[in-house]
């Protein structure tokens, strides 16, 4: 019986009140299935600078470094917003997609029938939508060097951040791509600014050997990222697995979350190179959402992007497919029968809470394997 070791960092906001729908998931897949889970919970993010003024303390990231997967809500929030930035919420977050290595951050978009109505594009457009945003996560502008705000001898600020990307580091989130690709459509887009970017112009040219030393059979496309931004919402549906730097990654992804009806409906993974003996790679699986201050302490967050989350756990972390496919189907079953969350509801639907929403996905797994 495998046994999986799970590290669960809530954070902050409605962090907490989704990853309580991911227990209670867990529950049900220990007492339906072979696999053993055993979870931790740590902090991260505000929560943890309010214990113990860091984000993230060292602990918690050997814990984090240990664990078979991370399973992670959401950091951040006014409260924090007069924190030092060097020990912002965020900064947490950051450290522990750089010091794990998790380059390659997949963001599936996918329209279920039953929302196809709920987002804000033509039900045509999106029907049957199904992309995946494949997104570097460790280099680029969210780490170059140097990053900061110097004093001019004016008085003037000087604000600087630096996009930086070496041959590898494009090398190997290109073949994740690729990789990705043969197992779907067959076709890479592959998005940057080369037009104004020294960044843009060496990611084309490494996108462009590996495919064609290594990935000919698959169909590529080099566009550039803001025309890609348009492209997403005037014919979504040409679109099969998306490849682009961290920064572009992080805004295109959000735009795609509302192809799919709402941010509250799209899981992620971040994943690492995979191990040499075990094949696994270290991993992190988050929703793309945010901390909702807004909405946080009233029970009314959609919790499944964070249930997608966990089953993206499951595919990747604990060799489950099954549970992972099990996981998907209760979640368009639930829509189907007309379940409902704030920022999904649509006319003559039945509006729920977080936890409704949760046991309604639990009893529709239930459903499913009886
Ligand atoms: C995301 C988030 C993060 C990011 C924040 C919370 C640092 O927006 O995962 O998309 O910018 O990467
Ligand atoms: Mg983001």
């Amino acid at each position: 019986m495998a046994t999986h070791n799970l590290l669960l960092m809530p954070g902050d906001g409605i962090g907490p009140e989704v990853m309580a729908e991911v227990d209670r998931v867990i529950a049900f897949l220990g007492k339906k299935t072979a696999a053993e889970f055993r979870t931790e919970t740590e902090l991260c993010g505000g929560c943890s600078i309010d214990k113990h003024g860091t984000p993230l303390t060292d602990a918690a990231l050997a814990k984090a470094r240990a664990a078979d997967a991370i399973i992670f809500g959401s950091v951040g929030g006014p409260k924090w917003d007069k924190v030092a930035y060097d020990i912002r919420p965020e900064a947490g977050l950051l450290r522990i997609r750089k010091e794990l290595d998790l380059f390659a951050n997949l963001r599936p978009a996918i329209c279920y029938p039953a929302l196809a109505e709920a987002s804000s594009l033509k039900r045509e457009l999106v029907e049957g939508l199904d992309i995946l945003i494949l997104r570097e996560l460790t280099g680029g502008t969210y780490f170059g060097e140097p990053k900061e705000i110097v004093t001019l001898e004016n008085g003037q600020k000087r604000a600087v951040d630096t996009t930086v990307y070496t041959t590898s580091e494009i090398e190997r989130i290109a073949r994740v791509a690729f990789d990705l690709a043969r197992k779907r459509g067959k076709k890479v887009h592959s998005a940057e600014k080369r037009n104004v970017m020294r960044t843009g112009v060496l990611w084309n040219q490494v996108v462009t050997e590996v495919h064609k030393r290594e990935y000919p059979d698959v169909e590529l496309h080099h566009i550039l990222a803001d025309a890609c931004a348009m492209q997403l919402v005037r014919n979504p549906k040409q679109f099969d697995v998306l490849v682009c730097d961290n920064l572009f990654g992080d805004m295109l992804s959000d735009e795609a979350a509302m192809l799919a009806g709402s941010l509250g409906m799209l899981p992620s993974a971040s994943l690492g190179a995979p191990d040499p003996k075990t094949g696994i790679p270290k991993a992190l699986y988050e929703p793309i959402h945010g901390s909702a201050p807004d909405i946080a302490g009233q029970g009314v967050a959609n919790p499944i992007a964070e249930i997608a989350s966990f089953g993206m756990a499951l595919r990747y972390s604990c060799n489950m497919a099954k549970e992972a496919d099990l996981i998907d189907k209760a979640i368009a079953g639930t829509l189907e029968q007309g379940y409902r969350t704030a920022d999904i509801m649509q006319p003559n639907m039945r509006r729920v809470g977080t936890t409704e929403m949760g046991q309604a996905i639990v009893k529709e797994m239930e459903r499913l394997i009886a």
